[in-house]
């Protein structure tokens, strides 16, 4: 399976009780492992939590902290971008050049690098002595 038909398989299981707008995120890791997220929605709005930042707990519970790619569908027209927060997010454990690659749920395909979706950010090496 591609990384995007694993973003896609997992999309269904988005709990979206307030947008209903599904997103599922896939991130295939150095070690070639993939890990899978969805939209958990909560009550509390902001409480809500993306499809990005799923996989990537799911991730760092399986022990890894290297993102080689990622796919990201969503119920949007276009192909859908992660949210801001969610590319800070990424971007901790990618590097500029890893490809993220976008789905909307008519099949249109976006490719960019985590470099153009985040330019100019704030990583760990900012702190590094
Ligand atoms: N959402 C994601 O899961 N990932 C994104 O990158 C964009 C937005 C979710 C959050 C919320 O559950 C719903 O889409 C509508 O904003």
């Amino acid at each position: 399976m591609s990384l995007l038909e694993e973003a896609a398989k997992a999309q269904p299981k988005a709990y979206v009780p307030y947008s209903n707008f599904r997103v599922g995120a896939a991130i295939r890791t150095a070690s070639g492992a993939i890990y899978t997220g969805v939209n958990v929605e909560n009550a509390a709005y902001p409480e809500g939590t993306c499809a990005e930042a799923g996989a990537i707990a799911a991730m760092v519970l399986g022990g890894e902290t290297e993102i080689a790619e990622v796919a990201v569908i969503g119920d949007s027209d276009d192909p859908v971008p992660p949210c801001g927060g969610c590319r800070q997010k990424i971007r901790e454990f990618a590097g500029p050049d890893v490809k993220v690659t976008m789905m909307s749920r008519t099949g249109k395909e976006l490719t960019m690098t985590v470099g153009e979706l985040l330019p100019g950010a704030f990583t760990p090496d900012h702190m590094a002595e």
